[in-house]
């Protein structure tokens, strides 16, 4: 599996436009969207404005349905929703943000997403956030298997549980937040010293060896610039072993976040 580093739109509104044609021009070709980041219209003019003088099939296009429409049993309208406010007529990937509380409601939102891709609105299809039992139900109960998990990971975060049956079961691992907690940490500053890279070059490095697509975040025009650029490394199995050792299980986004919490978050 081909494993591919990916530009985060989670940002302030007033940034994402110009943050994703900076994007485009440095290179990246692979967007994670969701549309709880509420800023999807101004991504959609980005991308508009590229497709002006690119092809749409140049880029990799994802997005996310949130809990409550999985919830409301609102999937297909979620989709649709997407597809207007980016102004496209396809998604290279959907994912289902975070699992419901309830998943017999993941498992209809599943099967829906089952129906959009065998129509050709969605071209993969998978989750985010979701532990190994939970994708096994929507696995076992369709056939269809979730062909992404999208989970938080960094050197102090590393979930080998999902990890390890992810990359077992050919399932494409993508990971967030790589870089946001460990820009401070003396064991990652020390071994990026060594390496000569950056700490993003480093986390960026750990991620692809560990078979995990890498997702970054930036608004800063210099960092969207440098995070692309960053010599990936080729990290020796003394560097390995050290970032596995650094692991605390130290998330951002708490995966017990009462549901109601997170939407007040993304609203700020
Ligand atoms: N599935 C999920 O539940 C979920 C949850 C969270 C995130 N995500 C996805 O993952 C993406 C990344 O997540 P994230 O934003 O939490 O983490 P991140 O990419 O690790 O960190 C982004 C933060 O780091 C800063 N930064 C980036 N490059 C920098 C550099 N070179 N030097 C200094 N600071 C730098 C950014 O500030 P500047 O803008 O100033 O550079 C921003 O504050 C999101 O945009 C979203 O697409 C998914």
């Amino acid at each position: 599996m081909k494993n591919k580093l990916i530009f985060g739109t989670m940002m302030k509104h007033e940034k994402t436009t110009s943050a994703i044609l900076k994007a485009l021009e440095v290179g990246y070709r692979n967007f994670d969207l969701a549309q709880i980041y509420g800023n999807q219209k101004l991504i959609g003019e980005a991308f508009n404005q590229w497709f002006k003088t690119n092809k749409r099939e140049e880029i990799f296009i994802q997005s996310k349905v949130w809990t409550k429409d999985i919830d409301k049993n609102d999937t297909v309208n979620a989709v649709n929703k997407i597809l207007e406010e980016v102004n496209i007529d396809y998604l290279d990937s959907i994912l289902l943000h975070r699992p419901s509380l309830n998943l017999e409601n993941d498992l209809q939102a599943w099967k829906e997403l089952i129906k959009l891709k065998e129509k050709g609105i969605v071209k993969q299809i998978g989750v985010s956030n979701y532990e190994k039992d939970q994708i096994i139900y929507l696995w076992k109960s369709t056939g269809v298997k979730p062909e992404i998990n999208q989970i938080e990971f960094s050197p102090i975060n590393q979930r080998y549980d999902r990890i390890t049956f992810a990359t077992e079961n050919d399932i494409e691992v993508q990971g967030y937040t790589i870089v946001a907690q460990v820009f401070n940490d003396h064991n990652v500053i020390d071994i990026a010293k060594k390496q000569n890279t950056s700490i993003v070059g480093i986390c960026k490095s750990f991620a692809l060896e560990m078979q995990i697509s890498p997702i970054i975040s930036s608004s800063n025009s210099d960092h969207i610039t440098s995070n692309f650029n960053d010599p990936i490394v080729k990290l020796n199995e003394q560097d390995l072993n050290y970032l596995k050792s650094i692991n605390i299980y130290k998330n951002k986004f708490s995966e017990m976040y009462p549901i109601a919490l997170l939407d007040e978050y993304y609203q700020k």
